[in-house]
């Protein structure tokens, strides 16, 4: 039997994450949802997270930020008569996630559309909470860490991944680069919610052992990313990002124009016959909930 809905989720109401909540449910979630595959194809070098949760069968799983719910399959497999239950704030990738759970016959997988800084988890309800880029947005970090440190049972396990500096990234180094040529990007509150808000691994600690978490582990995982097949391909994927539309919303076409040219010309060395092919650098961060 799937998790079933909190009947407390309604109560719980409100979204403190707006501002999130209106991207993942806009424009960044219709991309996300569009480029679906390829972004699960970026990130199947990725195991490392499935292979640090280690679920095995009978297990209560909690998939945070699940977005169309590739994790939250692997871990319903692993699970066997166990539950995940995948939590999101976008309704689009959780349309995506519940078609892909049904098309694999996993009914034991549920998902739900809350914010999980403050969605009322029943107490001590799972034995592993884990996330793949799902944890870096919370307004608030420390509120939503110590909730999910509340729905772990003692002992229960943590693993996330999450983005190093964008400096470490070359995939963002790249274009960013690039784009740099021919509009100001904007200068970054590291701390703010987006993709690189973990990168200091002394905050990701302090805030995990603040919320109830002990043994944290956060380690380097390298790999190669492939964005596409060919420049055409990640061309088209490239102009439809958040990042990018965002820095070009104010720019004429001329200027567009020179800097798509500019990020083409900055992919076109990493093609090869394996497609666009660039380095990625993330944290794997595993902890273990201390006894309530
Ligand atoms: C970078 S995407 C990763 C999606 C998915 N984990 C994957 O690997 O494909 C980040 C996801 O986190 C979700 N998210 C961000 N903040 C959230 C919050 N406060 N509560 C629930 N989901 C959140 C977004 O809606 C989005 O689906």
């Amino acid at each position: 039997m799937p998790p079933q809905p909190d009947p407390d989720a309604a109560a719980a109401g409100s979204v403190p994450n707006t501002d999130q909540a209106d991207a993942w449910n806009g424009d960044d979630g219709r991309h996300w949802v569009a480029h679906r595959q390829r972004y699960d194809a970026m990130m199947r070098r990725l195991t490392h997270l499935l292979d640090a949760t280690a679920v095995s069968a009978g297990e209560r799983v909690l998939d945070i930020g699940c977005g169309s719910g590739e994790t939250s399959c692997a871990a319903a497999r692993a699970a066997g008569d166990g539950t995940v239950l995948g939590v999101d704030l976008s309704g689009p990738m959780l349309g995506e996630a519940r078609s892909r759970a049904e098309r694999e016959g996993l009914d034991n997988a549920g998902f739900e559309h809350s914010d999980v800084q403050v969605h009322r988890f029943a107490a001590a309800s799972y034995d592993v909470a884990m996330s793949r880029f799902g944890v870096m947005f919370f307004d608030d970090p420390a509120a939503a860490f110590a909730n999910i440190a509340r729905a772990l049972r003692s002992d229960g396990r943590l693993a996330f991944l999450c983005w190093q500096d964008a400096g470490r990234n070359e995939w963002i180094v790249t274009m960013a680069g690039a784009l740099a040529a021919h509009v100001a990007l904007p200068a970054v509150d590291g701390d703010a919610p987006g993709p690189f808000s973990l990168a200091d691994p002394d905050r990701i600690r302090e805030l995990l052992v603040r919320a109830g978490f002990a043994d944290v582990s956060i380690t380097p995982v390298a790999e190669p990313m492939r964005l596409g097949s060919d420049l055409d391909d990640v061309m088209d994927f490239v102009r439809d990002m958040g990042l990018v539309r965002t820095l070009l919303a104010d720019a004429d076409e001329a200027t567009t124009g020179k800097a798509f040219d500019a990020v083409r010309a900055a992919l076109a060395p990493h093609h090869s016959a394996d497609g666009v092919v660039l380095g990625s650098a993330a944290w794997l961060v595993t902890a273990r909930r201390t006894a309530a």
